[in-house]
């Protein structure tokens, strides 16, 4: 596989794909702008070698069409602000408008596509679509490693088209950082998964369980585990549909000897925006109008514990609620925990990054990862379709 440093960018119209997918407000302000920092460095490298930058990504999940709520607009003009140059939107990511548009560009210049997912063709990796992206660049460069794990049309299919690609500086880090401590990890390997992404986490968890000697579980997976255990979970978020898969996966990690750590206690209230009723019960004793919202008191402590005593700590997921104060302190002390661990520590996933940046601890973490469900595939062993893609055919 090529590096970048080995492409010959100049003059060259680089079509490069990021990950952009950052966390906006109701009045579409972004709260979080992790993910568009960390791709600076590759822009950077691509224009100041002579490149006519083409960026495209995805933000959020629109059907397939356009969805003014998820147009790129606010994250064209937060990455010209940060990158202090102008950085053009244009219209669509494919069609010949957007092709005039890219040709014009001059040497150092940014346009940033639309959003991929305004075609159907994006996700089911289509190939028309794919060769349409194509049209837009000449050397192909692939940063977007918080996607890598999508076979889509600007991760795959596109790059089949290109003879010159090669990682960006970004995915080249976070592919260092597992080679250097997730391909052997020091022992006890401890996995922590929290968040809402409960069904993409199990599958995970069925491989990663094979090396990991401890789970800790916080969120919605962990309400699942709970429940599908016979625990009266109230109103809580949990899936159903999961708890056979759940309870196998119970039998495997006790058989691999891998310990499970699961929440004694809850932050309970009614809703996620409730505010000024929180309050701690046990594990065994949530009253059924009510949900879980964060992990509770002992829980951290438990959780503490565990953390202290292992050798390398991967984290995805926050415990609670990270836009309520009321139900955020399981997910501040887990970040205390983890900043005052002596093993080496890595997280990942919007909101984990986004509290812990908020705590401005992000130094004492050895590596904070722009990916969540990619930087767990990684850990899986899996190939990622999107670093596969890049390899020489
Ligand atoms: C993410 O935020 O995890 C990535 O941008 C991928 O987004 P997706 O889960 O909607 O594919």
């Amino acid at each position: 596989m090529k590096k970048l440093e080995d492409l010959d960018l100049t003059d060259k119209l680089v079509l490069i794909r990021a990950d952009l997918n950052v966390p906006l407000d109701r009045e579409r302000k972004i709260t979080e702008t992790h993910r568009i920092e960390r791709f600076l460095p590759t822009l950077r490298y691509i224009l100041q070698n002579g490149g006519r930058a083409v960026v495209m990504s995805h933000l959020g999940r629109p059907l397939g069409r356009y969805d003014p709520a998820c147009s790129l607009a606010p994250i064209a003009q937060k990455l010209g602000e940060l990158l202090q140059s102008e950085v053009k939107l244009a219209p669509d990511c494919i069609g010949p408008e957007t092709e005039a548009i890219a040709r014009q560009l001059g040497r150092g210049q940014t346009l940033l596509l639309e959003n991929l997912r305004f075609h159907a063709g994006e996700r089911t990796n289509d190939p028309a679509f794919a060769s349409r992206l194509a049209k837009l660049g000449q050397v192909y460069v692939n940063d977007a490693f918080a996607t890598a794990h999508r076979a889509h049309a600007s991760v795959v299919g596109v790059a089949r088209h290109f003879q010159h690609k090669a990682p960006g500086l970004l995915m080249q880090k976070e592919l260092e950082f597992h080679a250097r401590f997730l391909v052997q990890p020091k022992r006890p390997l401890c996995v922590i998964l929290g968040g809402i992404k409960t069904a993409g986490q199990l599958h995970a968890l069925l491989k990663i369980s094979e090396q990991a000697d401890k789970v800790i579980m916080g969120g919605s997976i962990a309400n699942t585990f709970l429940a599908a255990q016979g625990v009266q979970m109230g109103h809580s978020v949990y899936e159903p549909e999961l708890f056979s898969k759940v309870l196998e996966l119970l039998g495997h990690l006790m058989r691999r000897g891998c310990k499970t750590y699961l929440p004694v206690d809850f932050r309970i209230g009614n809703s996620p925006k409730s505010k000024g009723i929180a309050r701690d019960v046990t594990a065994q004793e949530l009253p059924p109008e009510t949900m879980a919202l964060d992990i509770g008191p002992a829980t951290s402590i438990l959780y503490d514990e565990a953390v202290k005593s292992a050798e390398t700590i991967i984290w995805n997921g926050p415990m609670g609620i990270m836009d309520n104060d009321d139900y955020a302190q399981g997910t501040t002390d887990l970040i205390q925990s983890l900043a005052g661990a002596h093993g080496t520590t890595a997280a990942g996933g919007v909101d984990t990054v986004r509290a812990i940046r908020g705590m401005e601890l992000q130094h004492r973490f050895d590596h904070i990862s722009t990916g969540g469900t990619s930087l767990l595939s990684l850990l899986e062993g899996k190939q990622l379709p999107g670093f596969q893609a890049l390899e020489k055919e």
